[in-house]
């Protein structure tokens, strides 16, 4: 997306619209500077009021038509809701929504009416960073499957905003630079959730990460291929790829923003289930088909990689994405098998679809030799934390208070929402096995599922600070909604970045 800003009122630019967010507040008392845009184009916002066809309700939108009183083809109010501020969640969806209606209507350059009520209450660099990030987001568009080339829809390649003093302007530039690099780097990640598991393999994510190594020199990858993970003694991993033809791999990125400290490291484990079909104890056959978005917890780490580098964070970051397919056949492994990780902790398989937290013992047991600072994995996990807290929020666990309160002040700026859930010795207990260190069960099986899931990779942390994302619910939406189509939807991304943002400081 490209960006400029321009100082004469938004009014005069000549772009295809122009967006102006619209409270509900306002909807009633029209505020001054809509009374003039009132009467520029003839009384017609009045009208559409009086008719009530528009109150301001969050999302909702009304088209005016200029028809030539000045150069934009549109005026587009988009709703805002009750309140006269918003937070910065909502202000996402309120120019995401914007965005959508557009693209819809094909219209590429169009300019922004920044709320008077933000302009006071907000960092101007914090709403350049949401506006573009929310603009993004919301464009992002899976039809590269579709023969017709007609289904793909035009990206916003311009947008203005105004009226800002010219401080602000700079400083909202600047934000639009660093949403700009998170959107782009959510939209590359998402499209890995959307793909086809049999095109989105472990060695494409690879091959993938290979390709953004490749963009600055303070990358370093290093992808263990099989023969690798046997030397390295992945037997986790390896356990779960018996099934799949696919090769596993296991991706190590790193990003060395911090050279005056070359041991100091902080580390990113993603799940990166191609595709999980659960193996011998297989899953029903509805839904399966979104199995292939089982790996957004790697593409998440692969991501917020790729927004750290272009933001050319002061921190070295490892991440690390164990990946693999998760499926029945003559040579996968099986309940009853016990599986030894890169640390030689020992896992008992008690039903081969808990495959996630077997794949990350390895991964966050491979973390362990940068001794990091602190470990975040993030896994759609399991389906019980859909069951706790639906698709809205994230399960969030943690055996470190600041590492947990660094996470929470992130997901506030990037308006991903977490939850606290438990950790502790009660959960603990459960997972431990009766012929091995661990098992892959509680052993009251699916009660606490999230919470014993976390518990067992608690396990594999060595007392480590470390932190877990339950990403389950958030990273995929199985219906549309104003601000966003379906799909894969980027979780994760900028609440790492925000994460990183504190580490660099
Ligand atoms: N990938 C699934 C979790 C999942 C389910 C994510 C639905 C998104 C939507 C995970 O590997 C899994 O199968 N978990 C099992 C664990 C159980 C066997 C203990 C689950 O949640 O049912
Ligand atoms: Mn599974
Ligand atoms: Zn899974």
């Amino acid at each position: 997306m490209r960006y400029t800003y321009t100082e004469h009122a938004p009014f005069d630019a000549k772009v295809e619209a122009i967006v102006v967010p619209v409270s509900e507040q306002e909807a009633r008392v029209i505020p001054r500077t809509l009374a003039a845009l009132d009467r520029t184009l003839n009384g017609q916002l009045t009208a559409a009021l009086a008719a009530g066809d528009f109150t301001g309700k969050e999302h909702s939108l009304l088209a005016l038509y200029p028809a030539g009183v000045i150069p934009a083809a549109r005026v587009l109010l988009v709703g805002t809701g009750k309140k006269k501020d918003v937070t910065p969640l909502e202000w996402q969806h309120v120019v995401g929504a914007a965005a959508r209606a557009l693209q819809g209507m094909k219209a590429k350059r169009w300019a922004l009416v920044l709320p008077e009520a933000y302009r006071k209450t907000r960092k101007p660099s914090e709403l350049g960073a949401l506006t573009a990030k929310g603009i993004i987001a919301a464009t992002y568009h899976f039809a590269e499957y579709k023969s017709d080339p007609a289904a793909r829809l035009p990206v916003p390649d311009f947008i203005t905003v105004g009226p800002l003093s010219a401080a602000q302007a700079k400083a909202f530039a600047v934000g639009v630079a660093e949403g700009t690099a998170i959107g782009e780097a959510m939209n590359w990640m998402r499209r890995f959730g959307d793909m086809p598991s049999s095109d989105a393999t472990p060695t494409y994510l690879a091959d993938q990460a290979r390709a953004l190594a490749k963009s600055d020199k303070r990358f370093r990858l290093t992808v263990l291929d099989r023969a690798a993970l046997e030397r390295e003694k992945f037997g986790a991993l390896l356990g779960v790829a018996r099934g799949a033809a696919t090769p596993p791999v296991c991706i190590v990125l790193e990003w060395r923003g911090n050279p005056k400290q070359p041991k100091e490291w902080r580390a990113l484990v993603g799940k990166g289930v191609t595709f999980d079909s659960g193996g011998i104890s297989i899953k029903p056959g509805d839904k399966m088909d979104e199995m292939k978005f089982d790996m957004s917890g790697g593409a998440s780490v692969l991501g917020a990689m790729r927004a750290i580098g272009a933001l050319e964070l002061k921190t070295n970051i490892v991440g690390i994405v164990p990946a693999t397919d998760n499926l029945p056949s003559g040579t996968a492994y099986k309940p009853g098998d016990i599986l030894t990780t890169c640390r030689g902790k020992t896992i008992e398989v008690l039903n081969t679809d808990a495959e996630g937290r077997i794949i990350l013992a390895d991964g966050i047991g491979y973390a362990l030799r940068y001794e990091p600072k602190a470990i975040v994995d993030l896994a759609t996990l399991t389906g019980a934390c859909i069951v706790a807290l639906g698709t809205h929020y994230a399960g969030l666990f943690a055996n470190d208070e600041s590492l947990f309160r660094a996470l929470r002040t992130a997901s506030e700026t990037s308006g991903e929402r977490v939850w606290h859930l438990p950790l502790g010795d009660a959960y603990t207990r459960e997972v431990q096995s009766d012929i091995a260190d661990i098992q892959n069960l509680g052993k009251r099986g699916r009660e606490g599922g999230a919470i014993t899931a976390a518990a067992f990779l608690q396990e594999c942390t060595e007392g480590t600070p470390w932190a877990h994302l339950d990403i389950a619910g958030t990273a995929w939406a199985t219906d549309q909604q104003p601000w966003r189509g379906k799909g894969a939807t980027g979780y994760g991304v900028h609440l790492l970045v925000e994460l990183a943002k504190q580490w660099a400081r």
